[in-house]
């Protein structure tokens, strides 16, 4: 039968409720327990090439760039081995010096967007080692990579990202703890990933099932011409995607910041018509995220906390209108993929609150494949 959103009032409803189904097949077949490690084959790099990786360059664009930018962090922070992401519609255009230790990592759901595919030809002309994280087998950017990861994530029709995002996340996971396990991450690290990894697809279906306590939060948020979206950290990437999903499908200006510069400009538009969506999980930086809170609520701006059950966000200021949603938690190195959903689930009910075609919002297309 053809592809149809079924039941479903939105392809992107759909795509976002098969989230667990879509991680556990990017998941399968490449965990090791027993070492605490993955198995990617169609990175067709062994331990040594892996030990010889001095940096990783990953490229994309929009949603998987902001990915890209998680994916980059976990690769520092597991493998040790300094990461960034960058668009891949810049990287060719100031004549990228292309090293041969570098692991260049595409990725992409469409294996399409013609920006990353030339990003890909750039390396390549140039001597460069990449590798595909690619949804659609076959595509032009799984070819022209040559080896990769597939995402598995199947078929996903709305514009805007769901599904593949997570697949993406975790892919990237799995590469970093590839990495870090060849290097100076230890078994008993790995473990707990691999642990924790195998425990997401069940997590997704929690951070799913708080859809309802969602809707009228996001209907609120529907209301205001401008908002933020801010985070630290591991968080700020998973602010990025938040406002880019919100402005995608509500056609708001939901602008991203890290909580940290706030109050090097953005606070002079803190003001109870500007609300802010904050990313405050339990790690390293929670007091200072709070605190930032404590900023903005004191200039009566509206809040909507993402956080861990475990967080005290203290006695906010009266004047401010607070919601807090506590989203289910993994270890600290895996919950951007857990609040990530969330926010899509925030996304989507504002749009639909404003009533908008959610699956074709205005102006963009699923897959980019002209400059
Ligand atoms: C387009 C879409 C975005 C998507 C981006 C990258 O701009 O509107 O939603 O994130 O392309 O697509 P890709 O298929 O390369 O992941």
């Amino acid at each position: 039968a053809a592809y149809d959103a079924g039941q479903h009032e939105s392809f992107m409803r759909k795509e976002m409720l098969e989230q667990p189904e879509a991680a556990e097949r990017v998941l399968r077949g490449r965990l090791d327990e027993r070492f605490g490690t993955s198995h990617l084959g169609g990175l067709d790099l062994d331990a040594r090439d892996l030990r010889a990786v001095r940096r990783v360059k990953v490229l994309g664009c929009g949603s998987a760039y902001y990915v890209g930018q998680m994916g980059a962090g976990l690769i520092e922070e597991l493998a040790r081995v300094p990461a960034d992401a960058e668009s891949a519609s810049e990287f060719r255009y100031r004549n990228p010096i292309i090293e041969p230790d570098t692991l260049y990592v595409a990725v992409s759901q469409s294996g399409e967007t013609v920006d990353t595919l030339l990003a890909v030809q750039e390396i390549r002309r140039k001597g460069g080692q990449v590798v595909g994280l690619v949804n659609v087998v076959g595509s032009a950017i799984a070819r022209e990579a040559g080896r990769g990861i597939y995402l598995h994530a199947g078929p996903e029709v709305a514009v805007a990202s769901t599904k593949a995002l997570t697949t993406m996340h975790l892919a990237f996971s799995l590469l970093a703890l590839q990495l870090g396990r060849v290097r100076d991450l230890s078994i008993a690290d790995g473990r707990r990933l691999v642990q924790a990894l195998q425990r997401l697809p069940e997590q997704l279906g929690e951070v799913l099932a708080l859809e309802d306590q969602l809707v009228p939060v996001a209907a609120r948020l529907a209301e205001a011409e401008s908002l933020f979206f801010v985070g630290r950290v591991r968080g700020y990437p998973v602010a990025r995607e938040g406002a880019q999903k919100f402005k995608e499908i509500t056609y708001r200006h939901a602008e991203a910041y890290q909580t940290s510069e706030l109050k090097h400009g953005p606070l002079a538009l803190i003001s109870p018509a500007v609300p802010t969506v904050a990313v405050v999980p339990d790690d390293e930086l929670t007091e200072r995220n709070v605190a930032a809170l404590h900023e903005i609520a004191a200039r009566g701006g509206p809040l909507v906390v993402l956080t861990h059950a475990a967080v005290d966000l203290g006695d906010l200021p009266s004047q401010a209108e607070v919601s807090r949603i506590d989203v289910p938690r993994s270890e600290r190195e895996l919950d951007a993929v857990l609040l990530t959903v969330a926010l899509q689930l925030l996304a989507y009910h504002a749009a639909a609150a404003l009533g908008h075609d959610i699956d074709k919002p205005r102006n963009l297309a699923k897959s980019v494949t002209v400059e």
